[in-house]
């Protein structure tokens, strides 16, 4: 069975397919009771919350909180102790973050280190779905997957790169980009591979803020279009500009769920995290 099989029903010619997956009213992630426990640490307790499909969600809270560990277990990248991931109606927890992908569900990563010797076009195309378990490099040795792309996926880069504001960094090589333009690449490297939903883990840390302000803009425009986002961000300001929803996290527990203006009002947020009460 092709990798891309179960997405494919998804795609949209669009440089983006935000596929509005998940009916109406169901959550389209929704974990439920998620522990994960690394030897004595708890690092996530008992964590149960939905996100609705089209809805971005920010998940927020201090260091060491297990907004990352959260993340990872959503990915697939981190077995969970015990409870559920169940993203479009499938229980994906402890399954690998190839499966999450196939479904649609999709971390964004940092540009290893063989993503740096490639150029922006190739990190995009080497991320679409159909190419992983090939190696990388026998991929883009191979000319007559390239040819055979050129009609669809070369296109549909150049939309990604475009819409992120890339288009002149097409054939850059990665390693010489700023941070915040990886960052952009690696959200474009998510897009290729046709999301349902972008999961990302602060995609404008250690940005400079006018290309923070970029990222933050492509979101929104991904947002607006219906994809679903969950992202951990300690810029808050950014938070609340993008999230229509923000859960906070402490010590592993989720102790507050709300738009920020509701969340600056609670107590327990304000001592836990935004450095008032
Ligand atoms: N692989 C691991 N092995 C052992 N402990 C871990 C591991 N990963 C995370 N932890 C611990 O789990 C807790 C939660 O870590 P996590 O990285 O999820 O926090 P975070 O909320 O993302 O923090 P930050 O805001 O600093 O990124 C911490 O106590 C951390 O030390
Ligand atoms: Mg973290």
């Amino acid at each position: 069975m092709p990798e891309n099989s179960v997405v494919s029903q998804q795609q949209v010619p669009a440089a983006v397919s935000p596929a509005s997956a998940g009916q109406d009213g169901e959550p389209l992630l929704r974990v439920a009771g998620l522990t994960v426990r690394f030897g004595g640490v708890v690092a996530v307790d008992d964590l149960s919350f939905g996100i609705m499909p089209g809805t971005a969600v920010g998940l927020i809270g201090p260091n060491g909180a297990g907004k990352s560990t959260a993340l990872k277990v959503i990915g697939g990248e981190v077995k969970p102790t015990s409870g559920a991931v169940l993203f479009d109606g499938v229980n994906l927890a402890g399954r690998p973050p190839h499966v999450a992908a196939r479904h649609g569900l999709i971390r964004t990563f940092q540009l290893g280190g063989e993503f740096a010797r490639l150029s922006v076009m190739e990190n995009l195309l080497v991320a679409v779905p159909r190419l992983r378990g090939q190696s990388i490099w026998g991929a883009l040795a191979g000319r007559r997957w390239w040819a055979a792309a050129q009609d669809a996926e070369v296109r549909r880069a150049r939309d990604v790169l475009s819409r992120l504001d890339l288009t002149d960094k097409c054939d850059a090589y990665a390693r010489d980009l700023s941070g915040g333009q990886r960052k952009l690449v690696e959200i474009g490297r998510a897009l290729m591979a046709r999301p349902k939903m972008l999961v990302l883990d602060e995609p404008m840390a250690g940005v400079n803020r006018s290309l923070a302000r970029h990222i933050e803009e492509a979101l929104k425009a991904l947002r607006d279009e219906g994809l679903t986002l969950l992202l951990v961000e300690h810029e808050l300001g950014s938070v609340e500009r993008l999230c229509d929803r923000v859960i906070v996290m402490a010590e592993g527990r989720q102790i507050a769920d709300g738009d920020m203006g509701q969340l600056r009002s609670r107590e327990e947020v304000l001592r836990a995290y935004l450095g008032g009460g």
